[in-house]
């Protein structure tokens, strides 16, 4: 059990001191407009706000709002901002050694963390490399497949997010984020529709709905495209989190690992956005009892130091071979020792606060209480998913068509701003809310957020005709 309840703890709660953005974080912007790259940061009259600091499921600004944040800052705050054992280990760390030689001279730092992660890890999965962003474990994950089967090939899925640096850019799909890269790749992705039951034109649970959606899989891999091989593996997020929190129906994944199995293809679990205890279970491959081959973890791994891993079964880790000197696949910050002590932190206080068991809990209540908004407003919200804490609302125009409602999601979250909510859109045509906050959010904290949600939907959702 918990010594304390998270939300008695929560060191401050919504309030809204001047209409955000306010002056400082306005200011802000208008200096970050010329000096940034003016690609990176979307810059409006009504949105961003600049972050000053944060704790717990709170998040101050730097004009002095405070907000609830339903984010966890990308999936990456899960035992919350600032966790004072996570800080505690930055601070004993820093003065002691900031950074090392990962892959020559390493700390005892990595090894305790790759020991930590083995124990952790489902099945036999261990023998990590270490990076330092989603993206890097992405591509330590596709060149294993390489590495272990020889076979360059790989099966990604729609709207499948990896990350943006090419290897995992390829696997990610939205035209957005690759249109004007496409022609430097060597055409070794096979994409494959994700399971993405409340858009498929299958009737939804009819009796062979299901596995309707595995068949693209099993004749890629029987049958390869002219010119190609039997691709080396197949590369999933166990549930989609920034295509739109999408969570495949029971059953897929095992049925994916018979596939991988019956092809002698690697199962990879991309869980850098669910591992951690975000979908009620350490990793989402307990939660659906599925081992995968190779795993990418990131994110709530360093408790918001950039930290990330690849981490594979045995046989296909060890066919990277021994090192001679001059590692094949290595980075400057791998094993970062300030970023391996955070992360120590952060598995403690997973462990010891039983972060993954109240992620499931809550996770239940939170998907009941999104169920009534559904119910409340079936024009509006035309969906409603998630496991643990790894929820999202899908908003359409119509309930017939099903055709997102961008606009109203981006209304929401910029509405929700100003009433001290942290929201992002997500799904390729951001009209699905994710609610994806850290997992020491107290009930009495996420009942508050669902209600103005609601109150949200209330003042923004078209009213229904006569
Ligand atoms: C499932 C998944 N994989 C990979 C990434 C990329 O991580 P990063 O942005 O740290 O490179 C993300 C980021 O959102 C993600 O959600």
């Amino acid at each position: 059990m918990h010594k304390k309840d998270p939300s008695t703890t929560a060191q401050a709660r919504r309030n809204i001191v001047v209409n955000p953005p306010g002056p400082a974080s306005r200011d802000l912007a208008s200096r970050l407009a010329v000096i940034e790259c003016p690609e990176v940061t979307c810059l409006e009259d009504d949105f961003p706000i600049f972050w000053e600091r944060a704790r717990g499921v709170c998040v101050e600004d730097v004009d002095g709002n405070t907000y609830l944040d339903l984010t966890a800052a990308f999936a990456v705050a899960g035992v919350g901002h600032c966790h004072p054992r996570v800080v505690n280990a930055i601070v004993r760390q820093a003065p002691k050694l900031i950074h090392g030689m990962g892959d020559v001279h390493p700390t005892g730092l990595k090894v305790a963390l790759a020991e930590r992660l083995t124990a952790l890890a489902p099945g036999d999965l261990g023998l990590p490399i270490f990076s330092s962003s989603g993206a890097e474990a992405v591509e330590s994950a596709r060149k294993t497949c390489a590495v272990a089967t020889g076979r360059q090939g790989l099966v990604a899925f729609t709207g499948a997010y990896h990350g943006l640096t090419y290897g995992a850019l390829e696997a990610t799909d939205r035209d957005h984020f690759r249109a004007q890269f496409a022609g430097q790749w060597a055409g070794q992705v096979h994409r494959v529709p994700y399971p993405y039951c409340y858009r498929c034109p299958l009737e939804r649970r009819s009796p062979d709905c299901r596995w309707a959606c595995l068949e693209p899989v099993r004749a890629l891999l029987e049958d390869p495209p002219d010119g190609h091989d039997r691709p080396g593996g197949v590369l999933i997020e166990p549930v989609q989190g920034r295509g739109g929190t999408i969570v495949p129906p029971p059953e897929y994944l095992e049925r994916l690992r018979h596939l991988c199995d019956r092809f002698d293809v690697l199962l990879v679990f991309d869980e850098v956005f669910t591992g951690f205890g975000r979908t009620g279970a350490w990793f989402a491959a307990d939660r659906f009892g599925v081992v995968p081959d190779v795993m990418a973890v990131g994110k709530s791994l360093g408790g918001g130091m950039p930290i990330s891993a690849c981490l594979g079964r045995p046989g296909a880790m060890r066919s990277w071979g021994r090192s001679t000197g001059e590692a094949v696949h290595t980075s400057t910050f791998l094993g970062h020792p300030l970023a391996c002590a955070a992360a120590l932190a952060t598995l403690d206080v997973l462990e010891e606060e039983r972060l993954p068991a109240r992620a499931k809990t809550l996770g239940e209540t939170l998907l009941r209480r999104l169920e009534v908004l559904q119910a409340t407003y079936p024009g509006t919200v035309g969906d409603v998913r998630g496991v643990g804490l790894m929820a999202g609302l899908e908003l359409v125009e119509d309930p017939v068509t099903r055709e997102p409602a961008s606009t109203l999601a981006s209304a929401l979250v910029k509405a929700g701003l100003r009433e001290g909510l942290i929201l992002l859109q997500e799904g390729p045509r951001g009209n699905v809310i994710g609610i994806t906050p850290p997992l020491v959010i107290g009930s009495a904290e996420l009942e508050d957020a669902i209600t103005i949600i609601g109150a949200l939907l209330d003042r923004l959702a078209p009213s229904p005709g006569p």
